[in-house]
């Protein structure tokens, strides 16, 4: 059976450091609480009418496709994970294809939030195992800084999240032994609205028991955006941190379990897990219910934040680059969010 396996993997992160010192200055929060609840110490934020989601993603890509020994022409498919894109729609895909040079192939974009990159790889694995392709590009990208509420009312959500890019370029494994094993994917749309931005969008209030909410008063068609949503501030993201706690450190180990179970491996086989940089907490907490010691255990939350699809692929890229993944090791790619959906890798590298 061809395997695929990651050739190449890059990351970019912005310059600006934004540290929570710095948020104090716009906002009733504090150093010690946000530390004390996710371990953040410091972000980073692109650059305002410089930088956007996909030129993130494109200086990830670049370094990825050029690790992966190909060139931009040498892409036969892109897949873009995103939830702030740079525009509503197109998707940030084709942006970046046009960037680098690459049009005429297909670009796909990806919207599982947190998740989103481990279904990109997923989509990419499948591509690559068919043998449709035999270069995808898998792009996780955020510029969250953009869009979020940075006075008090926000704190809540606000003070987790970061912007960057990872991308990997997936390749058929010359060894059938070594690559990636298998992908888990799962949803549950039951907890769509507890951590979402709902505007713009068609849902005219139809999930939130307001049937009118968002249409003008004309005889047709709606509107994405109305006076309204600005009016009661409903033009940021929403969070119910509690909920989506509660979950995540349930669903992290349960996927990881079934992603082990399914190659025949246990908790103690793993030599990196790469969690989605969610919360230190909930990162330590998988970590102990897996029993795993700390160099199995990739954070980088502490200098980046929660920077959502771009999460792991920057963390896995850091990983390696440090020397801490090495040839035939078992890595675990595994994440948890919006939707909910969560999901994870097995990785033989
Ligand atoms: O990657 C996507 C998936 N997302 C996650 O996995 C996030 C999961 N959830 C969490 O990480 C945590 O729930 C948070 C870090 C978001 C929040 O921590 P928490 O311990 O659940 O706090 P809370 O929301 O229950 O708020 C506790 C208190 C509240 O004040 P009162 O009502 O007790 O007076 C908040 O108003 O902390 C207050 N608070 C803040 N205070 C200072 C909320 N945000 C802040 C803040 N600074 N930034």
């Amino acid at each position: 059976m061809i395997r695929s396996k990651i050739a190449g993997i890059g990351y970019y992160v912005p310059e600006k450091v934004v540290t929570n010192y710095d948020l104090m200055k716009v906002m009733d929060t504090s150093d010690e609480w946000i530390q004390e609840r996710t371990g953040i110490v410091e972000r980073r934020y692109a650059e305002k009418h410089k930088e956007n989601t996909s030129i993130l993603g494109v200086k990830a890509a670049e370094i990825a496709i050029e690790r992966a020994g190909i060139t931009n022409k040498e892409v036969d498919f892109i897949i873009f994970a995103t939830l702030s894109p740079d525009y509503y729609f197109p998707g940030s895909g084709v942006l970046l294809q046009r960037q680098m040079g690459m049009q005429g192939i297909g670009a796909l974009d990806i919207r599982n939030q947190c998740s989103g990159f481990i279904y990109a790889l997923s989509i990419g694995d499948q591509f690559v195992k068919t043998g449709m392709y035999k270069n995808v590009l898998v792009v996780g990208a955020e510029m969250h800084s953009c869009g979020l509420d940075f006075t008090t009312r926000g704190r809540g959500v606000t003070v987790i999240f970061g912007d960057g890019a990872g991308a990997v370029v997936l390749q058929p494994s010359e060894d059938e032994n070594r690559g990636i094993l298998s992908t888990h994917l799962h949803a549950d749309g039951d907890h769509a609205e507890r951590l979402s931005y709902i505007n713009p969008g068609s849902h005219g209030g139809v999930f939130l028991g307001k049937e009118k909410f968002g249409y003008p008063d004309q005889e047709f068609g709606g509107a994405f955006f109305t006076p309204h949503m600005y009016e009661t501030e409903d033009i940021y993201p929403f969070m119910d941190g509690q909920h989506v706690f509660k979950f995540a450190v349930t669903k992290f180990p349960e996927v990881i379990h079934e992603a082990l179970e399914a190659n025949g491996y246990k908790a103690s086989d793993i030599d990196m897990l790469i969690p989605h940089q969610a919360n230190l907490r909930i990162s330590q907490f998988v970590q102990q219910r897996l029993k795993l010691p700390d160099e199995k255990v990739w954070n980088n939350i502490q200098r980046y934040g929660n920077t959502t699809a771009a999460s792991i692929p920057i963390a896995l890229c850091e990983a390696w680059k440090a020397g801490k993944i090495k040839e035939n090791d078992l890595v675990c790619l595994a994440a948890f969010g919006s939707g909910f959906t969560w999901g994870a890798a097995l990785i033989r590298w």
